[in-house]
């Protein structure tokens, strides 16, 4: 009998029980070629057929399941990945993440991407207003991109991206008029170092308008996320960093929807009246600062 014919059970009783059900598909199954997909396919039936034996799915929650998925998928998007909303509410992101970037030692750790990551960003010179009319209060960043022995690394290219002082980003907000703004790519020079001015970001919700939420608010009823600023670092010879630098001042660092908040990622966004900044600019009204160097492995 060649494999493709083979069967654990005979037909006659194949649908008798759900323990013959999993038995027949795992065999199927583990004729899969390639070794490493073999292994996910495996135990994902394995887990899948469990839990659904464990709550007793009926028939009408997978199809309602099934519907909601669909649903799921029409609200994905250049820059808005819903089923990503759902893994970060899952904690899955974050235990891909905590699997693949063990806490490294002297250096930056990593945090989620997030669903709201574009390729290909726009590129601003060092130093630029990167918030291009983006509502809020003035912040200027700066910080070094370092290696674990304290020297900078040079051309590095980062990615950087956050939320208005509505809690909103570009991507939610009209994209195909307006297209990005508090979203850039800027890249160091020799000097490992890097600054540029956007606005202060601020603690904001999950997306209010996809299938995600309907499932925190219908479960955990969590839904916000602290203040926080996206950053992507790429340059030869490191292993790339996703990460967040979060807002001490947030009232929501315990409560992350997402699971995202790191303890080392926390730093200080320090309030400053009118006056001087530190390059030099001559602010009109309050402004923040974050001064923040990241280092990689
Ligand atoms: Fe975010």
């Amino acid at each position: 009998m060649s494999n493709q014919n083979k069967t654990a059970h005979s037909i006659d009783n194949l649908y008798d029980s759900t323990e013959l059900i999993t038995q027949e598909v795992l065999m199927r199954y583990e004729q899969t070629p390639d070794p490493r997909l073999r292994e996910i396919m495996l135990s994902l039936i394995k887990h899948i057929h469990g839990f659904a034996k464990e709550v007793k799915l009926t028939s009408k929650e997978w199809l309602f399941a099934m519907q909601y998925l669909e649903e799921s998928g029409k609200w994905c998007s250049p820059g808005r990945n819903e089923f990503m909303i759902f893994s970060d509410a899952l904690g899955l992101s974050m235990l891909t993440v905590t699997q693949d970037y063990p806490k490294p030692a002297h250096a930056t750790e990593a945090t989620l991407v997030g669903p709201f990551l574009l390729e290909n960003a726009p590129e601003f010179a060092m130093g630029a207003d990167i918030s291009a009319g983006a509502a809020g209060t003035p912040m200027y960043a700066k910080g070094k991109i370092l290696d674990i022995h304290g020297k900078p690394i040079p051309n590095v290219t980062i990615d950087v991206w956050h939320s208005d002082d509505r809690g909103l980003y570009d991507v939610q907000d009209d994209f195909d008029s307006n297209g990005t703004w508090a979203r850039a790519v800027l890249k160091t020079d020799s000097s490992g170092e890097y600054h540029f001015w956007s606005v202060l970001p601020v603690d904001y919700p999950i997306p209010q308008d996809g299938t995600a939420i309907e499932m925190i608010k219908a479960t955990s009823g969590r839904t916000m996320r602290p203040a926080h600023l996206h950053f992507r670092i790429q340059c030869d010879g490191h292993k790339p960093l996703v990460t967040h630098i979060f807002d001490k001042n947030s009232a929501n660092l315990n409560n992350d929807a997402v699971f995202g908040v790191r303890p080392s990622l926390i730093a200080d966004f320090i309030h400053h009246p009118k006056g001087m900044a530190p390059d030099g600019k001559n602010m009109e009204r309050d402004f923040y600062t974050l001064n923040y160097d990241f280092i990689l492995p």
